[in-house]
């Protein structure tokens, strides 16, 4: 699909995360010349950064194949050991939302990551006995929101662990410049800019978002995606000058009109605003404290001077 069709498919390819990307140069280079599967990676932080695609990368860059999976839609050991009886030697097993497998499901994998087989318990009360499955060399990549969610057995097994950062305006100016020459859209330069600069530092917003301004543009006729358009398209979207939505202003301004200010706790603000508290945690916040535009304290979320800045709101005092 469209959004497939931008997933960069090697290391030289990918922009922007790299620092990462070096060290995991050096990794998957050693890895080939020992001829030795990948040692398990662990790739964590906010959504939208590109963890599943550098998972496709490493399978690409080691001449392996990718299974993908999740978390959450592996309910059963069965389902777990059926995944990794069927995969090949050296392939990279993806897992996204790692830090929702179930306990016991969790268990199973333990054992696969570090002696690659699995113990599966087979029969009934008297009879019961446990066989053992060898399985081939793989590589794990799993991927999570936040590493701190993650059981330490689990985080423990892996032995890269890696971070992934919002993305500056030069690099989603970039990958902007590569999506219009993907999708044959031309687009002017400061335009492209306007874009990335309200792309909350998140590829896959920048993406999305660029798909709407090509609607606009298109609809109207246009040749060229100047920034007046893209500036029109993101106003229609409600896409403020920093990239934050309407989630995000009901967050700040809920605080701002409801809390003085804050310090506020997580659970209060969203249930005054109707949100999940996981959502905002996970999704929202992030971009808001990498932005300065929140706090945490002991006592819970402030908005800082900034926020009231930007709403044009003077702080009472
Ligand atoms: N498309 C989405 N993310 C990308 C990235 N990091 N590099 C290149 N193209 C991308």
């Amino acid at each position: 699909d469209e959004e497939n069709q931008l997933r960069p498919q090697s290391f030289d390819e990918y922009i922007g995360q790299s620092h990462l990307k070096k060290n995991l140069k050096v990794f998957v280079g050693a890895a080939k010349l020992r001829n030795e599967t990948l040692d398990h990676v662990l790739l964590y932080g906010p959504p939208g950064l590109g963890k599943t695609t550098m998972s496709m990368i490493i399978a690409n860059e080691m001449g392996t194949h990718l299974k993908a999976t999740t978390g959450p839609s592996i309910e059963k050991t069965g389902d777990l050991v059926a995944i990794l009886t069927s995969l090949e030697p050296g392939d990279v097993l993806f897992i996204d939302e790692i830090h929702r497998l179930n306990k016991v499901v969790e268990e199973i994998l333990y054992p696969a990551m570090e002696d690659f087989y699995v113990d599966v318990v087979i029969g009934k009360e008297a009879s019961t006995r446990s066989i053992r499955i060898d399985l081939p060399p793989f590589t794990l990549v799993g991927a999570t929101t936040r590493a701190g969610d993650l059981s330490a057995p689990l985080r423990d097994r892996f032995g890269i662990v890696s971070k992934l950062e919002y993305y500056n305006v030069e690099e989603l100016t970039s990958i902007i410049n590569r999506t219009s020459q993907v999708y044959h859209i031309e687009m002017d330069d400061e335009a492209k800019i306007e874009l990335a600069k309200r792309s909350r530092g998140t590829p896959r917003i920048a993406n999305r978002l660029f798909r709407r301004v090509r609607d606009f543009a298109q609809y109207n006729g246009d040749d060229v995606i100047t920034k007046e358009r893209t500036v029109e398209a993101l106003q229609s979207l409600k896409v403020d000058e920093l990239g934050l939505d309407d989630v995000d202003h009901k967050y700040l301004l809920g605080i701002i009109q409801r809390f003085r200010g804050g310090p506020v706790g997580l659970e209060a603000i969203a249930a005054s605003i109707g949100e999940e508290p996981l959502t905002l945690e996970d999704v929202y916040e992030p971009y808001l404290l990498q932005t300065g535009l929140i706090k945490r304290t002991p006592r819970g979320r402030v908005v800082t001077e900034l926020a009231y800045q930007h709403f044009h709101i003077l702080k009472e005092s």
